[in-house]
């Protein structure tokens, strides 16, 4: 109940933002089939774009019944992103339902946001970072817990959501990581969560815009074919263990370490570290790239069709109506 009320959503789900994936279409079918949908305000860099995509999405919402769907933008609230200050006036001006913070602090986004009433869910991947944010004044969190596709935490659902739970009582909790069916869903919410934002299932959707090699690597790669590696991005950030992702390595050298570890070069080197990234992953979305670097968890696992986002949607709501089923049949078990 907390999480669609707060955002106004008929199913407590967060299509997540994914970088070069979630494009404005994915985020229509979301709202229009009862969830959130979002996206990192970084996949629209040219001048006017993001104002665009805002514009759009602000009329389909008007158009759909109150309480049915919503989007949301996250930002890299780091120094290292130079749109950072230019999207945010832009998202503020379009007056932005919600947002998810990511990497540096979200004082900033908080105070504007709550300026015209807007929800500030931010990453977290432990208890220190989810203190600094409560601190900041967050509505809530976004839990990301390991084998989440992109910048995973270390830390397992099982016991980041209840550590969160305990610690943070009145805030809104999002599980993140590894969640790709109902049953999983249901588990977050046993643990405490108040819904779940799920990445990796939406890659093999139709709607999404990536290539179809990358959708099939989502079906035919398992969770033993997830590695996290440092040299994307600087922060660990998991892949599927593509022949490309071998050959671009996981861990930093010696010589990368000391740059992104002394004060003076450390910006720098990770704004470096970043576009070479992106540049990477922008050439491995694309059809017949051979580069195939491909972002994703370890829920691949669990993706066995690329579907519509209105049928992938409903497996997930009726799968968790039936999770619950079963697990009250289950109590008598245990009485
Ligand atoms: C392809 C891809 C790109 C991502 N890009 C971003 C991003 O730009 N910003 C962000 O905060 N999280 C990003 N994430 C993380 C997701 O928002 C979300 O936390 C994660 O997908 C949840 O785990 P799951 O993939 O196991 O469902 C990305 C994840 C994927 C799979």
């Amino acid at each position: 109940m907390k999480l669609t009320s707060a955002l106004a959503i008929r199913y407590p789900i967060i299509m997540a933002p994914m970088f070069l994936v979630s494009n404005e279409k994915m985020t229509k079918a979301a709202m229009d089939n009862g969830i959130a949908g979002t996206f990192p305000t970084l996949n629209f860099r040219k001048e006017g774009e993001l104002k665009a995509v805002l514009e759009n999405l602000n009329q389909h919402l008007a158009q759909l019944p109150p309480g049915q769907g919503t989007y949301g933008v996250n930002l890299i609230v780091q120094k290292t992103n130079p749109l950072y200050s230019k999207h945010l006036k832009e998202c503020v001006d379009a007056k932005v339902p919600f947002y998810i913070t990511s990497l540096g602090s979200p004082k900033e986004v908080i105070a504007a946001a709550h300026s015209y009433g807007a929800k500030v869910l931010c990453d977290v991947t432990n208890i220190q970072h989810a203190e600094k944010a409560a601190k900041a004044g967050c509505d809530g969190f976004i839990a990301v817990c390991a084998g989440a596709g992109g910048h995973a935490g270390p830390y397992p659902m099982h016991i980041l959501i209840p550590a969160l739970q305990k610690a943070f009582p009145d805030k809104i909790l999002v599980a993140a990581g590894g969640i790709a069916t109902g049953q999983q869903m249901a588990s977050a919410l046993v643990l405490g969560a108040h819904g779940a934002s799920i990445g990796t299932r939406f890659i093999a959707s139709t709607e999404a815009p990536v290539s179809e090699e990358y959708k099939n690597g989502i079906l035919n790669y398992g969770m033993e074919d997830i590695v996290l590696t440092e040299r994307l991005s600087g922060t660990p950030c998991n892949v599927i263990n593509t022949p490309a992702a071998k050959k671009l390595g996981y861990k930093q050298n010696w010589f990368e370490k000391l740059l992104s570890n002394n004060q003076r070069t450390r910006k720098y080197f990770k704004m470096l570290v970043q576009v070479r990234g992106m540049k990477k992953l922008e050439q491995a979305v694309k059809p017949n790239n051979y580069q195939q670097l491909w972002t994703a968890g370890q829920s691949v696992e669990m993706v066995y069709e690329i579907s519509s986002i209105k049928d992938i949607v409903a497996h997930l709501t009726s799968d968790l109506k039936t999770s619950f089923k079963e697990m009250a049949s289950l109590q008598k078990d245990y009485e």
